[in-house]
């Protein structure tokens, strides 16, 4: 589990290489046992792992292009798109809650795959919805994931003490580090 969540890291550049749907069914299968407040299992999802053209919408609705500039030949193979039933939203604070839960089990299980994934909270929530012609009325989207194999699955985690040093750099062989606070700066007291 150690190494697993080690190597669950943000991946945002992918292989042009497609991605079985059955997979990405088995994966969110993984994850629908979450845990969530009052067993309200409130997130809905939509997978784009086919269509061509909702996919490069997708993309272009995302920061990928622009602040990460990821490339078009290696945008994610697909998306899924984590929506809830507004009627049934009672508490936001615990649904966000539930819905990080069900995004980590979905990036472990992503893992497991040998799979990689992008959470995306920046896509203009509105436009995806009217892409996806989900009722106004009925669904809000929270958030994607863009999913594939990545270009190269190399990621060193350092640790650092430095609050500030939350940005990745790219080491003399290119490979990116992620950095992460020592285990020193996060517990601040132990009684
Ligand atoms: C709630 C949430 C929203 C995020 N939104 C975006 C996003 O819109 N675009 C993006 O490129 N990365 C996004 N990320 C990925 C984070 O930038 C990434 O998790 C962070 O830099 C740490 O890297 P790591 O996942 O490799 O540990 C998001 C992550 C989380 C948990």
């Amino acid at each position: 589990m150690k190494d697993q969540l080690l190597k669950a890291r943000t991946h945002r550049r992918y292989q042009n290489k497609k991605v079985d749907i059955e997979i990405v069914r088995n994966i969110i299968k993984g994850a629908k046992n979450s845990p969530s407040a009052f067993n309200m299992q409130l997130s809905r999802y939509i997978i784009v792992n086919e269509d061509m053209e909702l996919k490069d919408k997708l993309f272009k609705l995302t920061n990928l292009p622009t602040f990460h500039e990821v490339e078009e030949q290696h945008k994610p193979a697909g998306y899924i798109i984590v929506v809830v039933e507004k009627s049934r939203i009672k508490n936001r604070d615990t649904l966000s809650f539930d819905q990080g839960i069900v995004y980590q089990s979905i990036n472990l299980m992503m893992n497991e795959y040998g799979m990689r994934n992008v959470c995306l909270f920046s896509p203009n929530k509105n436009k995806i919805q009217e892409l996806l012609k989900l009722g106004i009325n009925k669904y809000e989207v929270s958030y994607a994931i863009g999913y594939g194999h990545p270009l190269t699955k190399k990621r060193n985690v350092v640790e650092t003490e430095d609050i500030s040093a939350w940005k990745y750099f790219k080491d003399e062989s290119g490979i990116y580090n992620v950095p992460k606070l020592t285990l020193e700066t996060l517990i601040i007291d132990e009684k």
